[in-house]
């Protein structure tokens, strides 16, 4: 026998120098959830380990995962007051817009991404502006075009839109130019799925639907050509990144989007996805440590350049004990 590719596994050395995928801090982008009020972190339940942060919390939070080599952070905003057409999302004293301005004051170089959407601001839950108890597309596109210029004045690098509105890359571009944010970035969840793995995330951002459910702007879990065709579009028009979301249960999207778009591709490894490990680590059934890190390499290796997730400071911390 003359090909053994054994030989190349024989150590943890050799191994390490034919490894095709390899993590670093610098691939991740954390999700934080802040809020009003003086308590300084308020454990989320279903998602262990996570918090939703005050303002002073939510600044520490962002040191200790700038100083284990996390670059970034994206904030997802629980408001004082919600209403039906989401007025909090852009106002100057909302959560997020004072979350930016604490964070970018302590940490100047951090990038600060922030999610926008209207889910978490809506009374009713949907990420859009209500008309017969349709999400109206075109009303809604003001709306988030607003909320991301409050974003960019606040101080935020790039705003992520995440409600699936058709037309809101060109939109908000457009409205950012307009008010002279040309260098404020998009990042656009492009592909995102209607997933029960958003489960915990809404109970951690207070944004489930009402009535209803996504399906009618989110994406059908079944469809692949689909994802190519909305990365396209948000690449033509003028998204800076775009994203597939959720992660795991999308590899071969993931994939495929690779391929087809030269972009920085992101990947967001949600919050069902995080819950599961925990959930399963916690009743002993599985290394949670290791089961992360698998997953976060699969995600890598699938073609993701950047991973949103809830596991960036765990999993910084294990790649710093690495030799
Ligand atoms: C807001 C938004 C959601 C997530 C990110 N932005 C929830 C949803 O679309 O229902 C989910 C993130 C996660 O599950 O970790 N539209």
């Amino acid at each position: 026998m003359k090909i053994r590719p054994r030989r190349l596994r024989q150590s943890p050395t050799i191994r390490e120098m034919v490894r095709e995928t390899t993590l670093s801090p610098i691939d991740f982008i954390y999700p934080l959830f802040v809020k009003h009020g003086q308590i300084e972190r308020e454990p989320i339940p279903s998602m262990p380990d996570q918090y939703q942060f005050s303002i002073d919390g939510v600044v520490q939070e962002a040191k200790e995962a700038w100083s284990l080599g996390i670059p970034s952070v994206i904030l997802f905003g629980i408001p004082d007051t919600k209403d039906a057409v989401g007025t909090r999302s852009y106002a100057e004293d909302g959560i997020v817009q004072m979350a930016i301005r604490a964070i970018k004051d302590n940490l100047p170089e951090m990038v600060v991404v922030t999610d926008v959407c209207l889910c978490e601001y809506t009374e009713h839950g949907h990420c859009g502006i209500l008309n017969n108890n349709e999400v109206d597309n075109d009303a809604t596109l003001e709306v988030l075009s607003r909320q991301a210029v409050s974003h960019a004045r606040a101080g935020a690098d790039i705003v992520a839109p995440s409600d699936m509105m058709d037309g809101r890359v060109g939109a908000i571009r457009s409205e950012l130019d307009s008010k002279h944010f040309t260098d404020t970035g998009i990042l656009s969840y492009a592909v995102k799925y209607a997933s029960a793995f958003y489960g915990p995330f809404r109970e951690a951002a207070d944004c489930t639907p009402q009535f209803g459910d996504r399906a009618g702007y989110q994406m059908d879990p079944a469809n692949a050509l689909e994802a190519i065709k909305e990365a396209i579009l948000d690449m033509e028009e003028g998204a800076d990144m775009i994203m597939v979301k959720p992660a795991l249960p999308y590899l071969d999207i993931i994939r495929r989007v690779r391929e087809e778009c030269l972009l920085p591709l992101a990947a967001y490894n949600v919050s069902g996805e995080y819950a599961m490990v925990k959930a399963a680590h916690e009743k002993g059934w599985i290394d949670g440590s290791r089961v992360m890190m698998e997953m976060l390499t699969s995600i890598k290796r699938a073609g993701a350049d950047l991973i949103v997730t809830y596991f960036a400071k765990e999993a910084a911390h294990v790649l710093g004990q690495a030799k």
